[in-house]
Formats: C-alpha cells, structure tokens, sequence
C-alpha cells in the first residue's frame, strides 16, 4: 500500500484512520448522486469504509483519497477495482473517481486518474480497464472519453434494475491518451 503522486494530488489509499474524511467526503451530495443517490448515513460510510479497507487487505489495490497537495485538504477519492459491480466484466479492472464539486472543471479529477491508469496497466497488468456509470451522468461519461474509454456494453445493475452503461480502454487506447495529451514518463 503506497501513496501517488502527481503535481497538485496526493493519493493515499483509505485506511480507518481517514473515517472523519470519509464520512464528511460522503455526506457531499454531488458526490453521491449518481451511485448512492443520497448521502449514506455515518454509520453506512463507515460500513462502507471497512469493505474499501478490507479491499486493500484482500487485494493489495483499490481506493485511493485524493489530496491537493498545497492545502492539505481531502476532496474526492478514485480507485482501481476488481470488477464489484458487475463481477462478468474480469478480467478487466475497474476504475472511477468522485471530486467535490469545488474541484470540478479543473482537471483535478483527470490528474488523479493519470497514476491509477498507469497502476492499472503498468504495475496490475490489467487487459483493460472499465468505467461503470448511470448513462446520465455526462460527466463521468466525458471523464471516461478523455481517459481513452469507448462505449463497451449496457448492463442491468443485480438486483436494482438499474441500466448502466459500461466504457472500456485497452492498454493502446490509455498509451493514445498519454501520447496525445504529452503524459508520458
Ligand atoms: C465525474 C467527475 C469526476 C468529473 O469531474 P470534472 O472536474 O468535470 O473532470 P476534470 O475536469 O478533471 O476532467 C474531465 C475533463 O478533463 C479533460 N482533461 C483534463 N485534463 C486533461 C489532460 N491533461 N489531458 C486530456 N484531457 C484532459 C477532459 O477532456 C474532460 O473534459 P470535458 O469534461 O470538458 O469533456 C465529477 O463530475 C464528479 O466527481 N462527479 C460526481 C461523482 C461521479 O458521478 N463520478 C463518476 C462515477 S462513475
């Protein structure tokens, strides 16, 4: 478990000693809309938390808080996944982000996603990796395109109904992005 790096972020996997960040990242509505719907109570963040702990424990990857470096201060988490969700997308990883909305618009949430792709493929080896969203949520779709993700399928979410549309990169498509944007090495 090691924090990452970029040149306005620090990420730093989730651990029980983040638990206040945690609770108050989740009682942010605009972060949870799209997923939850509404804010968790504390008491379902925190059940929520120890799953992302014991995910690390299992695994050796997941969640990660994002920091902005020059303030100190908390402002979204983004993570690397085996496939929760939709557990028939393995081998792929999945990926997401969440940012207040204070820290929309300034590609703060791209910069976090940077390390994780590159975690992803560089380090976990992964096929591909998979965006799982609401098909409403044009921000996380415009968040997945500029990551190098196409439409991959639709999906039913198990046991909701809910339809959700999953966008996938390959390891090419990721190499694109950094190409293009000048983000390699
Ligand atoms: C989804 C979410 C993270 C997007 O945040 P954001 O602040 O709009 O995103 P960013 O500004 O970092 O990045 C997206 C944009 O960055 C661009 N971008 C930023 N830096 C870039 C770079 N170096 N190279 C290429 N593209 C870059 C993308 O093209 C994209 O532009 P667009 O949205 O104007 O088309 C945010 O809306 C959010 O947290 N929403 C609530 C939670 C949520 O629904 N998350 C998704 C769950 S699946």
């Amino acid at each position: 478990m090691s924090e990452m790096g970029t040149r306005r972020l620090v990420l730093t996997p989730w651990t029980a000693e983040l638990a206040k960040d945690f609770v108050a990242l989740l009682a942010r509505p605009e972060l949870v809309r799209f997923g939850y719907g509404r804010p968790p109570t504390p008491s379902m963040a925190l059940g929520r938390l120890s799953e992302i702990v014991l995910e690390w424990e299992t695994n050796g990857f997941g969640a990660y808080a994002i920091r902005e470096r020059e303030s100190g201060v908390i402002g979204g988490y983004a993570g690397v996944h085996v496939p929760q969700t939709i557990p028939e997308l393995a081998p792929l990883l999945e990926v997401g982000v969440r940012v207040v909305a204070e820290w929309w618009g300034k590609a703060l949430a791209f910069e976090a996603m940077v390390p994780i792709m590159n975690f992803a493929f560089e380090v976990l080896n992964a096929p591909g990796v998979a965006g799982v969203f609401l098909p409403a949520n044009t921000a996380a779709r415009n968040m997945n395109q500029a990551l190098g993700m196409s439409f991959h399928s639709q999906v039913v979410r198990p046991g909701t109904g809910m339809l959700l549309e999953v966008h996938r990169a390959t390891r090419d498509d990721w190499q694109d992005v950094k190409h293009r944007h000048g983000l390699e090495g």
